[in-house]
């Protein structure tokens, strides 16, 4: 580093996005496009036990650290599981799924419930420093979120803010062509004991992360747009666009189920 760019990073204490990153999969294939990134993802069953490599999976992370989050507090932290006698100690406290066992990284997604009291005002001071923000309204706008956010259940707002992040990262692993599963089904307790989780962590998700091992599974379905969405108002059912053809592409590389 030079001394320039020693004083630049020195301006901020916190990341900037990701300006570096693996171009392709680690097969030279292309990242995925967005909607096949959508669209191929499926929650895997079973994971080979082929890693998962060092830049990619910090690729996976980095991109989750730029998820969105309410005020930009960031509560969420996240734990990643390599050695294969943790993700067992996982495995266990997870109802025994053995695709924890199996794949060869799993992140378990914390929020913490009090911790972004304390970074409230760095997290804003920065901002405005960065020019979101004005510096002179920083102590305003922490007594308001702080305000704001007593007035919810915290377990709810972490959750909603770490999922976010991992739900990134399961799409960023995808992008890099390997398979994923988000799961709940684990005893909050456990984790908390086996993995040295603070008072106020709230277990939000585990994320496995490999390659798939067998057979994809079946498509399960979704239900129909019309029941899911509405017009407007709660009830009143969404109506489907006119199709253009002119303007629409196929989705032909995706099997018959998902096209
Ligand atoms: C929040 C969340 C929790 C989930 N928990 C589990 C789990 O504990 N175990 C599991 O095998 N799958 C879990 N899944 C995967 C779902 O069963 C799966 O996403 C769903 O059946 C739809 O299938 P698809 O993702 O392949 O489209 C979870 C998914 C989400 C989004």
């Amino acid at each position: 580093m030079t001394a320039a760019s020693i004083d630049e990073a020195k301006r901020f204490e916190m990341d900037e996005p990701p300006t570096s990153f693996p171009a392709t999969q680690p097969d030279g294939s292309p990242l995925k496009p967005i909607t096949r990134v959508l669209l191929e993802r499926r929650a895997t069953i079973s994971f080979a036990s082929d890693e998962v490599p060092d830049d990619v999976l910090e690729t996976i992370l980095r991109f989750g650290a730029q998820a969105p989050s309410g005020y930009n507090l960031q509560p969420w932290r996240f734990i990643v599981v390599r050695d294969r006698q943790n993700r067992e100690r996982l495995q266990r406290v997870a109802f025994n799924q053995a695709k924890i066992g199996e794949a060869p990284v799993v992140i378990i997604g914390v929020g913490l419930k009090e911790s972004w009291r304390k970074e409230a005002e760095r997290i804003f001071r920065e901002g405005a420093r960065r020019g979101a923000g004005r510096l002179e309204e920083v102590e305003q706008r922490v007594a308001q979120a702080v305000k704001a956010l007593e007035q919810e259940r915290t377990d709810v707002w972490v959750t909603r803010q770490t999922a976010i992040a991992l739900t990134t990262m399961m799409l960023v692993a995808e992008a890099y062509g390997f398979d994923t599963v988000l799961m709940e089904g684990f005893d909050a307790e456990g984790v908390r004991r086996e993995f040295g989780l603070p008072p106020d962590a709230e277990v939000v998700g585990l994320l496995a992360i490999g390659r798939m091992r067998g057979e994809e599974k079946p498509y399960p379905g979704r239900l129909p747009l019309h029941e899911v969405v509405f017009k407007e108002r709660f009830g009143e059912p969404w109506t489907e666009a006119k199709r253009s053809p002119e303007r629409r592409i196929q989705q032909t590389d995706l099997p018959p189920g998902e096209r």
